[in-house]
């Protein structure tokens, strides 16, 4: 007997269209991708109950005549492709003809639509996926879809619906995205009759971040301005080094004007972070890759969240350099803030207020062995170090006590004065106290900055440690007693694979059978307690770091992990010499503004915001 039958055609669409239409947001992509095709300058959008008992879109795009508007609504209708060649390069969001009738087989369907120049409009109505009425409307040139009832003949479907916030949240993060791809478009939406927001079409990107996420979001943004690799360009904002969240939902993705969601994109973008970046935190990312159509192969997923590159490395090397660029193009400006002419103290009247005096054994650097004042109500000590030494990174070893002693020989300091008098003024900043044993007060020309002393030291150490690597190989240390290991066999070809990289970075390791390795000795500045384990660990991490392990790389990821152990606590009261060569060090590293592990080594707070929080502007 035979088993295998024809579905129904309302079965056939209500499946496929369980492809297209997973939630509320994807019904508002869908519209709101059409609308943009349409080469709408406005779209408004209008929810209700999250979506579920009304979509409304609005767009003042070309519109559609009467059999236009008619075919739209078939299956695989599209007026953006016409042959299985188009199909390789898409410059349209939408291409399959698949979401207007997959939306109307789930809903109670509206569509209202007029072309600019003619006379009347055309509505639709179908209930669904069945047409019910075709008349003559007459609405303002563009197109209008509403949709009622989301999943209403689809019990199952409506089941899986997260409560009405959430739904809400979701659609307000698909404008979002839009919104962000599409800076030259209004867009607005109106939540249960509340304006959530309403955006005018922006000249730049920056202004529709500004008008979207507000302007501290937007200064703490960096343009991207990398030069083109290939056939790829990229542009937009990432977040400085330090700027992090806890979710992935800034990080931002469009491929082609396309937001795209893609464990490569993402992995490249960490990559380009690497020590600017925390563990467990997503980088604030509006990124725009720009490559010819015929190398994204946008048919790949359902509701058209992922594309394939015919390239993928090519890609992410695009990717992870632009990213490097930007974040080494930030630094050199953030320095420039300690380079300009501190702001001077303005003059406090000597018989008004004469507890706020400058202490004059704190006022003059060359007092080597004094304390730091410590900040309180009446003692605001004002330190002043300006016109500074060459940068110099006599970092002795990985311990406080060598990196941090403080220069005991008068003629060594003499000599470094009168240099800094001849060496023209390179960092100019003013020291003014320690906060809680950890914060450095600073001054700079942009106002006051706060300097976590351990994770600058992090920082300092980090870099001290690499340059050296780099120069010099790693010093390694013989164990004792050489362990063994046995490893499963996928690992053991990554081992196989990258043994000599493994031995310049210090660590003796040599095959010792099938799946079995022997180690001998290991990098000096480790303190392992079990060889095995360490390898085990460093292999786990380097797999995932990506495939292109270089040496470097790998000793990066065991630096970072060990310099913490050696860095300047908080709590560990620092000389002033020793603070302000911890400063000096600093301003010299390569990524001053993190320390290895992504945390920020310091916060400015500038003049601008000293004065809107002290009401002085508004
Ligand atoms: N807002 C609109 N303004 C003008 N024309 C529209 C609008 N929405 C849809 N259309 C027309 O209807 C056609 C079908 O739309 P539909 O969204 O179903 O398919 P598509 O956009 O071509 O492909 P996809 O299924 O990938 O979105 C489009 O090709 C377009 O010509
Ligand atoms: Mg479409």
């Amino acid at each position: 007997m035979s088993r295998i039958r024809l579905l129904p055609e309302t079965v056939a669409s209500q499946v496929a269209a369980g492809e297209v239409v997973e939630r509320p947001a994807s019904v508002v992509k869908e519209l709101i991708e059409n609308s943009i095709d349409a080469r709408a300058r406005k779209i408004d959008t209008v929810i209700r109950r999250g979506g579920i008992s009304l979509v409304r879109v609005i767009d003042d795009g070309c519109g559609m005549d009467r059999d236009d508007a008619l075919l739209s609504l078939e299956r695989h209708a599209t007026s953006k492709i016409r042959s299985a060649a188009d199909l390789q390069a898409v410059a349209t969001l939408g291409f399959r003809g698949e979401a207007l009738p997959s939306i109307a087989s789930v809903s109670r369907f509206r569509l209202t639509t007029r072309e600019g120049d003619a006379v009347a409009g055309t509505e639709i109505v179908v209930n669904g996926g069945k047409i019910d009425i075709v008349r003559d409307g007459g609405e303002a040139p563009g197109t209008q879809v509403e949709v009622r009832s989301l999943f209403y003949n689809l019990p199952a479907r409506r089941k899986f619906l997260r409560s009405e916030n959430t739904e809400s949240r979701n659609i307000e993060h698909q404008i979002h995205l839009q919104a962000i791809g599409h800076p030259q478009i209004g867009f607005s939406l109106l939540r249960d009759d509340r304006m959530l927001f309403q955006l005018p079409a922006a000249l730049t990107l920056g202004n529709r971040i500004r008008d979207l996420y507000g302007i501290e979001l937007l200064e703490r943004l960096v343009e991207v301005n990398s030069t083109p690799s290939g056939n790829i360009r990229i542009g937009g904002f990432i977040g400085q080094a330090g700027l992090s969240r806890q979710t992935r939902t800034q990080q931002l993705v469009f491929v082609n004007g396309r937001a795209i969601e893609s464990a490569l994109l993402t992995a490249a973008i960490r990559e380009g972070y690497h020590t600017a970046l925390m563990k467990g935190q997503y980088p604030v990312t509006f990124l725009f890759l720009e490559l010819d159509p015929a190398a994204v192969d946008v048919n790949v997923h359902p509701a058209k969240r992922e594309v394939r590159f015919r390239d993928p490395t090519a890609v992410r090397d695009a990717i992870v350099r632009s990213i490097q660029q930007t974040l080494e193009r930030s630094r050199m400006a953030w320095q420039e803030k300690f380079r300009g002419p501190p702001i001077t103290p303005a003059p406090v009247p000597e018989n008004v207020i004469p507890d706020l005096k400058l202490r004059p054994e704190i006022a003059a650097p060359r007092e080597t062995h004094r304390e730091l004042p410590h900040l309180g109500p009446t003692a605001a000590g004002v330190a002043t170090v300006a016109g500074v030494v060459e940068p110099s990174r006599p970092l002795a070893g990985p311990t406080v006590e060598q990196a941090h002693r403080p220069p005991t020989d008068s003629t060594s300091e003499a000599v470094a004065l009168q240099r800094s008098q001849q060496v023209s003024a390179q960092q100019q900043f003013q020291i003014i106290g320690v906060l809680s044993k950890l914060y450095v007060l600073m001054e700079n020309a942009d106002g006051l900055v706060l300097v976590d002393q351990h994770a600058a030291h992090e920082r300092i150490l980090f870099e001290e440690l690499r340059r050296r690597m780099e120069e010099q190989g790693v010093p390694t240390q013989k164990l004792l007693l050489p362990h063994t290991f046995d490893v499963p066999p996928r690992d053991a070809d990554w081992i196989e694979l990258n043994i000599s990289v493994l031995q310049k970075m210090g660590i003796g390791i040599e095959s010792f059978g099938p799946g079995t390795f022997k180690i001998d000795s290991l990098p000096g500045f480790l303190n392992v307690s079990d060889p095995a384990q360490f390898m085990r660990k460093v292999i786990d991490d380097l797999k995932s770091a990506g495939n292109n392990t270089s040496p470097m790389r790998l000793g990066e990821e065991m630096i970072a992990k060990t310099v913490c152990r050696h860095a300047v606590k908080a709590n560990d009261p620092l000389r002033y010499p020793e603070i302000e060569k911890l400063i000096r060090d600093l301003l010299d590293c390569d990524l001053p503004y993190c320390c290895p592990h992504g945390r920020p080594t310091m916060i400015q707070v500038s003049l601008a915001e000293l004065e809107k929080k002290f009401g002085r502007k508004v």
